[in-house]
């Protein structure tokens, strides 16, 4: 954080699972690895409260002083996202209700509902005596609210807090009935008791409840968060509170609206095998944690000197594996080696630091498999020699923390235009928002260029190119944000199926996209989504996939078009001058190459450079610039040696880089530039 000055490296520590004797050994070994935070107490509710209202606080007295003494920082969680046996035995109504009716039972985790009223009091009270009993305790530097907040609920409760949020929203049963569409398929409201949450029906559901259901569902989970934070806050209002985020389509969590809440915004992440590179994942995910961290700003300002929080768009990588992954499927092995570099890159794209799960691997339970810091084989194991390398390089690498990340181009990013693209009855159910970002994002990574995450509204002064991938809803304001920007002289590329509907996901009629038509300076008639396998050759040599449209031209001139079929000789890629500025549209996915290309040359047009321009294909360049320095981070991914023209310091390892450094097979720099190199 700089956290004392220095970077937080360590992991979940679980000691309930332990022995004391372990605990000592623990310690001993985290000063090896040199440990400056774990988390401790996630899932310990049942350990500190075995009964109602009785509390057995005196083993994790022991565990703080003892990482206390061993100069050990704490996260010290609240455990509410585990309730114990005796309150779902004593609260059945407080059990979730999955979408088809049925009421899960007591037996894994998150087994709660965010909305049940005793679940939330319960919460409170647990949060409460923790808060009490260690406002003082030297160790604290965080709290970590509950872990990974997701579970949805169809219950009774969940149903009447809908119903609340509803209200809130949309005023009343003719707003709702409006704003759903509930004229089609007899869906027409006329008392709010008929109103649910959209569980399992027959056929399609509609869309703008289940858009309406995600959303409150974010709302609620935040509610249930935010009570326990002012309880924290009250308690300790110099200690930064925080969640876990945890990724994924499925997470009904709008993390960037969630991030004004959060004192510092701290993500799971477990990239698989499977899918875009390992790599790509992980800076994606880190630049999503970026963006959503630049909404918490306004927070950042409650830290005490030399902790927590920390620079604009800081955030922290607190939890991640070590080793195997579970995927579905069976587990991969990291190889050697590869823990260091993929921590570090997540500290290049503003990562304070690098956070496991878990620190040393279960005996028992449900997770025995997941891989740890200290692994069933023990110390004497590669694992836990590489955590302690890692944690010698994260030593050196405090004062990054200072700098922010550099990234010339914006994309837009949206929870609820992701949502809104899972709904079923679209013309292709193989275009997601989340798919079209990290698809921007691959090609701007592959063509050198830093982005940051945005949402709709957000200022984008400083960045030279904005870009709309699938950013499926605007609302009028979202549609004025993209026309004031280029009118005023901003870069914009949108890509297909962006402001097509509103916010009540309901079409913006007059022809695609509704939002954007008269910046973009063109009308689109009709899709053309292509099947599995299909390809539309493009007349600039690349070709298009997914998804293709009848594209006719307002003003705008085409840059490609189609080269086959039934859109022979009609635009595919358009550009538009707009007031002061320039609007792209794509209205085709094309190859890899062609997006690079296409990307490269709409941000350089708009006075973009990537940046390290001579870094060879395959090794990863970030830099991260503070008020008085600038560090080049340089991660080669590639299996041979590379070299990369650059003049500074190398703080991994002190050398001084005169005008290239050279890193080898799977190696790593971190450059102190040298002013003006
Ligand atoms: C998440 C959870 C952890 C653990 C890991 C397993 O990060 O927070 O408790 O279950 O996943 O990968």
């Amino acid at each position: 954080m700089a956290l004392d000055g220095r970077l937080c490296y360590g992991g979940d520590y679980n000691p309930e699972q332990w022995p004391a004797e372990v605990w000592e050994q623990d310690v001993e070994l985290m000063r090896r690895a040199r440990v400056t935070l774990v988390t401790v107490g996630v899932f310990a509710w049942s350990r500190l409260e075995p009964a109602p209202g009785r509390y057995t606080f005196d083993w994790l007295d022991r565990v703080l002083d003892l990482l206390h003494a061993g100069g050990i920082r704490v996260a010290l969680a609240t455990p509410t996202a585990s309730p114990p046996p005796w309150f779902s035995l004593a609260h059945p109504d407080a059990l979730p209700v999955t979408a088809d009716g049925v009421r899960l039972h007591h037996g894994s985790r998150d087994t709660y509902c965010a909305a049940a009223p005793a679940y939330r009091a319960a919460a409170r009270r647990i949060t409460a005596r923790l808060a009490e009993r260690y406002a003082d305790h030297p160790a604290l530097a965080l709290w970590h609210v509950h872990n990974e907040y997701g579970t949805i609920c169809h219950c009774p409760h969940a149903e009447a807090g809908f119903r609340r949020w509803l209200r809130e929203r949309h005023g009343d049963l003719d707003g709702l009935n409006d704003a759903w569409t509930t004229s089609f398929w007899s869906q027409h409201h006329s008392d709010w008791a008929q109103v649910s949450t959209p569980r399992a029906t027959q056929y399609l559901p509609n869309p703008s409840q289940v858009l309406d259901f995600r959303r409150y569902w974010s709302d609620e989970l935040l509610a249930a968060y935010v009570e326990q934070r002012d309880l924290l806050r009250a308690a300790t209002p110099a200690v930064p509170v925080t969640t876990n985020y945890v990724l994924g389509d499925w997470v009904p969590v709008d993390h960037a609206r969630w991030a004004a809440e959060v004192d510092l915004v701290a993500i799971d992440h477990y990239p698989s095998d499977a899918g875009p590179s390992v790599e790509e994942q992980i800076a994606l995910a880190a630049d999503l944690a970026r963006g959503w961290a630049r909404h918490g700003a306004r927070h950042h300002a409650r830290a005490a000197d030399g902790d927590l929080p920390g620079t604009r768009g800081s955030w922290l990588l607190i939890e991640s594996a070590p080793n195997p992954t579970y995927t579905r499927g069976g587990t991969h092995t990291r190889v050697p080696g590869r823990m260091a570099r993929h921590s570090l890159a997540y500290v290049a794209r503003g990562s304070r630091g690098a956070m496991f799960f878990q620190w040393r691997a279960s005996r028992g339970g449900a997770e025995l498999f997941h891989s740890a810091l200290v692994p069933h084989a023990g110390p004497d194991s590669r694992i836990f020699r590489e955590a302690v390398e890692l944690g010698g390089l994260l030593d050196r690498l405090a004062e990054v923390d200072a700098g922010v990340v550099e990234a010339p181009v914006a994309v837009a990013w949206d929870a609820a235009s992701g949502w809104a693209l899972q709904q079923r009855a679209l013309p292709s159910d193989r275009i997601h928002h989340h798919t079209e970002v990290a698809l921007v994002h691959r090609a701007l990574r592959r063509a050198g260029y830093a982005c940051d995450p945005v949402l709709p509204g957000d200022p984008l002064a400083g960045y030279a190119l904005l870009v709309l991938p699938a950013l499926y809803l605007a609302d009028d304001a979202t549609a004025a944000w993209v026309r004031d920007h280029v009118h005023g002289g901003g870069h914009v590329l949108v890509g297909y199926l962006s402001g097509v509907a509103d916010e009540h996901a309901r079409i913006r009629l007059g022809g695609y996209p509704g939002a954007y038509r008269d910046v973009l300076g063109v009308r689109v008639e009709e899709f053309h989504p292509l099947g599995d396998g299909e390809e539309v050759p493009l007349t600039g040599g690349g070709t298009g996939r997914f998804w293709a449209e009848t594209v006719r031209l307002a003003g705008a001139e085409p840059v490609d078009a189609y080269a086959a079929g039934v859109l022979a000789g009609q635009p595919a890629v358009t550009r538009h001058r707009y007031g002061d500025g320039v609007a792209w549209y794509v209205s085709t996915r094309p190859d890899e190459d062609t997006y690079r290309r296409l990307l490269d040359e709409a941000a350089r047009a708009a006075g973009a450079s990537p940046t390290c321009p001579d870094a060879p294909p395959g090794v990863e360049a970030v830099r991260r610039r503070g008020p008085e320095a600038s560090w080049l981070f340089l991660l080669n991914h590639t299996g041979s040696a590379q070299r990369v023209p650059t003049a500074g310091i190398d703080l991994l390892t002190g050398a001084v880089v005169e005008d290239a450094v050279t890193l080898p097979a799977g190696g790593v720099a971190v450059v102190r530039e040298r002013a003006g190199a």
